[in-house]
């Protein structure tokens, strides 16, 4: 079977970074650009954070359009660095990259390459979707040209991460999301009822650290303050795979319990703003408009994560 070709719009931040190493892994996945936001940080330091990673892993040839800087409405979310460092990576030291974003914004870059091939590209929204919904703004017939959009938002059961009722990437652009959501494109979102069972500690950093690689050595420096910020706040060992985990759609989509439910955002700039619900009672009589992962089997996803990590560091 042909690799799905896929684009990833990202805020990196340590789990999007492990989250194209994974692409870059996956024969059976291909990369075809990283498009930025700012989100986790800032665009300048998520900008440089897509390049760094791309020539760490001998893939600069990949395209990263920048994108926006702020979101549609929103202030700028400033809780990022706790969890992700103030680069935005961890403790991993990354030298300056080489190569440069290209000379096109990522809402332009979207829209041209969505446009160029209808019902080809698989996007991924792996931070807050402000790209996205201008792109979908400035020009709607991308809406039924793009293949599919998978993202990592929300917290449908579950709790949120950002406040006690929503999801950071959901609640960093909660109006973009909302423009998304009721786009028609045909969704599937992992929020976090499946991220969290996906939980990487501190003995799988040690057992791909057996192979003396700089992937190897990336994923540890990386993970490593989001893993103290995980312990501090959430009193376990290991950091959640969020990003990463929305791979699994293509990888192992058999990992995952999925429901069709028609799921929307609050914008109302309330206590619950950005707080993502199921209409699971069917009350609005509304048909779905996402496939929603409402659980997974959490530690087969490590495990395949981890073996491709060993397969990249061998590699490289
Ligand atoms: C999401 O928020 C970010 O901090 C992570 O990179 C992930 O995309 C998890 O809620
Ligand atoms: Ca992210």
């Amino acid at each position: 079977m042909n690799p799905k070709r896929i684009i990833i719009d990202t805020d990196p931040g340590v789990d999007d970074a492990l989250t194209f190493l994974l692409a870059l892994a996956s024969p059976e996945i291909q990369l075809e650009a990283l498009t930025t936001v700012s989100g986790n940080i800032g665009i300048e330091k998520t900008t440089r954070n897509a390049l760094a990673v791309l020539e760490l892993a001998h893939a600069s040839h990949i395209p990263v359009a920048r994108g926006c800087a702020l979101p549609l409405v929103s202030p700028l979310h400033k809780s990022g660095e706790a969890v992700h460092g103030s680069s935005g990576i961890g403790k991993a030291v990354l030298p300056e990259p080489k190569s440069q974003p290209i000379d096109q914004h990522a809402i332009d870059y979207l829209i041209e390459r969505i446009l160029a091939e209808p019902q080809e590209i698989t996007l991924f929204t792996i931070g807050p979707m402000t790209n996205l919904a201008l792109a979908i703004r400035k020009e709607p017939r991308i809406v039924p040209a793009l293949k599919e959009l998978v993202m990592m938002g929300g917290a449908i059961r579950s709790g949120g991460n950002a406040t006690p009722l929503a999801e950071f990437n959901i609640h960093a652009d909660p109006h973009a999301a909302h423009i998304v959501f009721h786009s028609g494109i045909p969704i599937t979102l992992i929020p976090l009822d499946a991220t969290y069972k996906c939980l990487l500690t501190t003995a799988d950093v040690e057992r791909l650290n057996r192979i003396d690689s700089p992937i190897a050595r990336f994923v540890r420096d990386a993970t490593a303050v989001y893993m103290d910020f995980y312990k501090k706040y959430e009193g376990f060992d290991g950091c959640a795979l969020h990003d990463p985990l929305t791979l699994a759609v293509i990888l192992a989509p058999e990992l995952f319990t999925f429901e069709d439910q028609h799921v929307d955002v609050d914008i109302s700039g309330g206590v619950s703003n950005g707080n993502t619900f199921a209409d699971f009672m069917k009350v609005s009589k509304r048909p779905a408009n996402m496939k929603v992962a409402l659980d997974v089997r959490g530690r087969d996803f490590i495990e395949l994560f981890i073996e491709r990590m060993e397969s990249l560091s061998r590699k490289i």
